[in-house]
């Protein structure tokens, strides 16, 4: 058998981030795989790792200058920029990510990119709040809006004891995500964000509710849960990279929009009812929000005074059911329709019985009690259950993970169908 990467030949830029040495292990990872690899190396990328041990490890010569004459003699940044078959960016630092979103080419490394009209691959890695800065962001939409593609970060511990997304891609998802690009892999879950999409779930509208709901009580105060929307965020993410055209409806949330998704942002349950309606059709819709049972009865329109007497009543109103009115359509029902039960007690009884009244398809839920993982927390413990009576329950895994996982199987269910 032929390796998937076999005759290819790689352009490896390696940015100046402490994940360079793991770039070490991505030209060795690279090479079992069949590829050739040339590294260029940014100034900053030789502060962590040397152009020495990169060539050592490509078998040839790594490049790191612009303007070193015998070098531009030889093969120049411009034969540089044509002679491969893709360019990888491992790490792509804050400040890679930047010039290479504004066309900015002060090093051989951006002009090399500026330069190329090859498929490009990134695997972003920097400190979490780095990665969530609107500026990053912004670099980030606008670069997938130019067909790069995007593998990770993947949320953990990093180097600055913070946790959260921010770290590279290990390099066998690198070099996976690289063989989805080029066409060569043998096709996994699809690891890839961008435009131009391959993947399990190419071709698919998937609709993806998270977040929680806020519910006012006058102008000032509301009622809400503890929802991050960590997890909705997660699968539309995985969905976007697995290939689908993704609307994502989120509630009201602090952590950043997930790359290559339509986001369409509400306060209340009933916003959140209109905006699914109006994302519909889909083939997929998964109902991660963290939907507000009730809401108050009446929303006051200017602040309620504490005058000294007692403290007013609050009266609820029920607030609509958007998993069981888009699981109950005659007409236009996505082909597959996922609920989500948080439960605090007697997980699996609530659940079994929630998904028989909602009438989804699969329920994933979730043990938010103290003891099973605080609502809102990085990693998450579900259980799939199906309409058979299956229950399959998963190790507690990051939510990336739970994500990735999930659209995988969801990728399943309907090639099946
Ligand atoms: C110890 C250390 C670690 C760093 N790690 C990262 C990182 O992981 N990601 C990042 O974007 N920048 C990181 N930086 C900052 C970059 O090195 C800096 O922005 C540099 O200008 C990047 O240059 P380059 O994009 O040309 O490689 C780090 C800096 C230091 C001193």
């Amino acid at each position: 058998m032929s390796l998937p990467l076999a005759d290819r030949r790689i352009l490896l830029v390696i940015g100046g981030g402490i994940a360079a040495y793991k770039a070490l292990d991505l030209i060795r990872r690279l090479r079992e795989r069949g590829a050739g690899v040339c590294p260029v190396l940014t100034r900053g990328a030789q502060e962590f790792v040397t152009p020495l041990a990169a060539a050592a490890l490509a078998g040839e010569r790594a490049h790191t200058d612009l303007f070193d004459r015998a070098e531009e003699a030889d093969i120049g940044h411009i034969k540089l920029a044509r002679r491969a078959d893709a360019v990888v960016v491992a790490p792509a630092t804050a400040n890679l990510m930047a010039r290479m979103a504004t066309g900015h080419a002060p090093d051989l490394a951006s002009t090399v990119l500026l330069a190329t009209t090859l498929p490009i691959l990134i695997a972003p890695a920097m400190n979490v709040r780095m990665w969530a800065h609107p500026a990053t962001q912004r670099n980030l939409a606008t670069l997938t809006g130019d067909g790069v593609r995007v593998v990770g970060p993947n949320t953990g511990a990093m180097a600055e004891a913070e946790t959260g997304p921010g770290r590279m891609a290990e390099p066998h998802e690198i070099a996976d995500a690289l063989e989805e690009m080029l066409g060569t892999g043998t096709g996994g879950i699809g690891f890839l964000a961008g435009r131009g999409r391959a993947g399990p779930l190419a071709g698919r509208r998937v609709l993806v509710t998270s977040g929680p709901t806020h519910e006012p009580i006058d102008p000032v105060r509301y009622l809400a849960n503890r929802s991050s929307g960590r997890q909705g965020h997660a699968i539309a993410a995985a969905a976007a990279t697995a290939g689908a055209e993704v609307t994502l409806v989120s509630g009201p949330v602090t952590i950043p929009d997930p790359p290559g998704v339509r986001v369409v942002r509400v306060e209340t349950a009933r916003a959140m009812l209109a905006a699914v309606e109006a994302a519909l059709p889909a083939d997929l819709a998964v109902f991660a929000a963290a939907v507000a049972d009730w809401r108050p009865a009446a929303e006051q329109g200017s602040k309620i005074k504490k005058d000294g007497s007692a403290p007013p009543a609050l009266q609820l109103a029920e607030n609509p059911d958007i998993l069981a009115t888009v699981a109950g359509m005659r007409a236009g029902r996505p082909r597959l329709v996922v609920g989500f039960a948080a439960e605090t007690d007697a997980v699996l009884e609530h659940a079994r019985a929630k998904l028989a009244r909602k009438g989804c398809d699969l329920l994933v839920a979730n043990d938010v009690s103290p003891a099973g993982g605080v609502m809102g927390g990085a990693a998450n413990t579900v259980h799939l259950l199906a309409r058979d009576g299956s229950v399959e329950t998963w190790p507690t895994l990051d939510k990336d993970e739970v994500g990735r996982r999930l659209v995988a199987r969801f990728a399943q269910v309907l090639g099946a169908g």
